[in-house]
């Protein structure tokens, strides 16, 4: 299966496949492999494995499972306004999803969300540098392992003893095109952990179910 996705238009251009023995990538792409246990080849010499991602440029890929093939992210120039006013206006800020007065200037925008089988992704604009999310252990679905692939700019999931935002004890480092190891343990438990952008940024979420 080979679908085009429609969630970060018209910014950012995504494919899903699955189950493709041979899919030729001719743009630079940022390949992230969706599955749980299977690796994608890549040129039918370097193994993708489960739940990385990596930038791509002409190659021929190998996807036994499920893969995302996010095209185009490398044109986004957020220092321009143009741009970071127009993502800002298309995408929904967080003060527009929940109403809540803690995020009123909030500055993460969130495309829609587009839902896999067991996968949902969208897209995230955090306009400010060294701007962290609000900090938290559970999510709405407790058995969901989760994930951010930074897209464009620079960010990090930070790990924290407690709530205070003085408790850091562990950052993961993102730069465009990859993602973090496991937060979660063998029970599925998270530390306290946070997204902070480090440059105004765009990462993606992956919540797999
Ligand atoms: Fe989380």
């Amino acid at each position: 299966m080979n679908q085009k996705l429609s969630f970060g238009e018209p910014f950012i251009e995504s494919r899903y496949l699955e189950a493709e023995e041979s899919f030729d990538v001719t743009n630079s792409a940022i390949l992230v492999n969706l599955d749980k246990e299977q690796d994608i080849m890549i040129n039918k010499e370097f193994a993708l494995g489960a739940l990385k991602a990596l930038e791509v440029h002409d190659v021929t890929i190998s996807v036994p499972g499920k893969a995302l093939l996010i095209v185009g992210a490398d044109t986004i120039q957020l220092n321009d306004r143009i741009t970071m006013k127009s993502l800002c206006d298309v995408w929904k800020s967080n003060y527009q999803l929940t109403g809540l007065p803690q995020h009123k200037n909030s500055p993460y925008f969130k495309s829609p969300k587009e839902t896999l089988g067991n996968v949902a992704v969208n897209f995230c604009l955090v306009a400010d540098p060294d701007a962290p999310s609000g900090i938290h252990k559970e999510h709405a679905d407790p058995h969901v392992q989760e994930l951010h692939v930074q897209i464009v700019g620079e960010g990090a999931v930070d790990l924290m003893k407690s709530q205070n935002p003085d408790s850091r004890y562990a950052s993961l480092p993102l730069t465009a095109g990859s993602t973090h190891m496991a937060t979660w343990n063998k029970e599925g438990e998270y530390p306290w952990h946070r997204y902070r952008s480090v440059t105004p940024c765009i990462f993606m979420g992956v919540e797999i179910h």
